[in-house]
């Protein structure tokens, strides 16, 4: 098993190119599933969560190619298969994304249920219900999602009871091929929800109210999509990870292939934590602070603070002077990073679903261990300024989606080496 050997303290310096956006392509890819035509996508993350969903499109009987330029080529015209097995939901819950589209295409399908998950119970409930709504008729067998709609799906009203952001994504996909108008409510307005209707929609779909939480979708009544080609958003994920390993160590660092706007929140609570960032239409320039204030964190849907940012900030207010506090409030157990980044140092103490950091913590090197992918960031964050060695082990969960993290990060003055146990 690979794990990174990093070694601290470090200022970094200089440019870092953003990937395109993980929880972008994953939709954008099982909206392939819809296509009449080759599908051609670039600025694709060549991550392994990518490869999972795109070996699932190849077990579903469609094919793709992946160049060493990020484009991705995916055909599905001739697909066999609408089961979607275990063997790699489990290992990725995105994998959910095919349910809507591949039920609205051949009005039958299985999908795995995903099981358990590190950061809380994230049930599908919610896009259950919304097919169903849709005449969708769902049965749970041995641990399979069975779901039938021989009619095809029937647009209408569909009202989430809490936003979801991959249970938007499913029901748009469904939506799209289905009969009449399905208006969602209450629906995510993440820039990667965004992509995908625009998508759809400039590939000929009438999609209303992109961005807003409520968007009204005309199906076309089972006649598949000609699918333009388009590059995936940047990551807007990723970029706020590496302004949070510039702040932690009070660096200078600009951002290329970057979308500012993606990004408002985010960057308001380094501007409140006392960090001056440049902007320009697609880059973003991080200056160091001379005292990081301590910030108030909520986690909350688009456009609030997101929650896949929480662990990144909690590293950052470890050098903060004073107490911050943080409250996750998307996911129940969200907080595994708190006590291996109390193995380095840091003074965080936990109530619930708020964890008080109190800063500046003098960090040092030890053994860690990633827990899940944004978790795993921050402590390779926090192991950036950390005195001595660090190792971070069980980095699978970086690889599900940081491209190339060690390379970015070296080549920003980073000591950081993967090395196999
Ligand atoms: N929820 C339900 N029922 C549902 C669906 C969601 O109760 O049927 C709850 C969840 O348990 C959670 C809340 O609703 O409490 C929001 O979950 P959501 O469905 O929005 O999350 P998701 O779509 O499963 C995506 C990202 C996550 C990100 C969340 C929140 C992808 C592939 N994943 O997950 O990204 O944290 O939205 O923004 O887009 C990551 O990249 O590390 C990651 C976990």
């Amino acid at each position: 098993m690979d794990y990174l050997e990093i070694t601290g303290p470090v200022t970094l310096h200089g440019s870092v190119k953003i990937s395109g956006a993980k929880n972008a392509a994953l939709p954008i890819i099982a909206m392939s599933l819809l296509a009449n035509n080759t599908v051609r996508i670039g600025n694709m993350p060549a991550v392994v969560d990518i490869k999972t969903l795109l070996k699932l499109i190849e077990n579903l009987g469609g094919t793709f190619s992946f160049s060493d330029e990020n484009t991705v080529e995916i055909n599905t015209c001739c697909l066999t298969n609408t089961k979607a097995t275990y063997d790699i939901v489990k290992t990725m819950r995105a994998s959910i994304l095919v349910l809507g589209p591949l039920l609205s295409r051949f009005g039958h399908c299985e999908v795995s249920l995903p099981g358990g998950c590190a950061i809380g119970q994230r049930p599908i409930d919610l896009h259950l219900k919304a097919l169903e709504q849709m005449g969708a008729k769902i049965t749970i067998h041995a641990g399979y999602v069975q779901a039938e709609a021989p009619n095809g799906l029937q647009g209408t009203h569909i009202i989430f009871d809490k936003i979801t952001v991959t249970g938007t994504a499913n029901i748009v996909m469904a939506a799209a091929l289905a009969n009449g108008i399905t208006r969602i409510s209450n629906a995510a307005r993440e820039p990667e929800v965004v992509q995908l209707c625009e998508i759809l929609r400039d590939s000929g779909v009438v999609i209303t109210g992109i961005g807003t939480a409520e968007l009204s979708i005309e199906g076309t009544k089972g006649k598949l999509i000609d699918i333009v080609a388009f590059d995936v958003i940047p990551d807007r994920i990723e970029a706020g990870t590496y302004l949070c390993a510039a702040g932690i160590s009070n660096s200078t660092v600009t951002l290329q292939n970057v979308r500012p706007d993606h990004l408002e929140a985010v960057t308001g609570k380094l501007e409140e934590m006392g960090f001056k960032i440049d902007t320009t239409e697609n880059t973003m320039t991080i200056h160091p602070n001379s005292s990081i204030k301590p910030v108030t964190i909520i986690t909350q849907e688009y456009p609030a603070f997101p929650t896949d940012m929480q662990a990144q900030f909690m590293a950052l207010a470890t050098q903060a002077d004073g107490t911050s506090t943080i409250e996750e409030r998307l996911f129940e157990n969200r907080f595994m990073h708190v006590s291996e980044l109390q193995r380095l140092g840091a003074d965080i103490k936990l109530n619930g679903h708020t964890a008080t950091v109190t800063g500046p913590s003098a960090l040092s090197g030890t053994d860690i261990m990633a827990t899940d992918l944004r978790a795993s960031s921050a402590m390779v964050i926090a192991a950036n300024i950390a005195e001595g060695v660090t190792q971070v082990h069980r980095i699978y969960h970086l690889d599900r989606g940081y491209e190339n993290l060690e390379k970015k990060l070296g080549n920003l003055g980073a000591k950081i080496e993967r090395l196999s146990e």
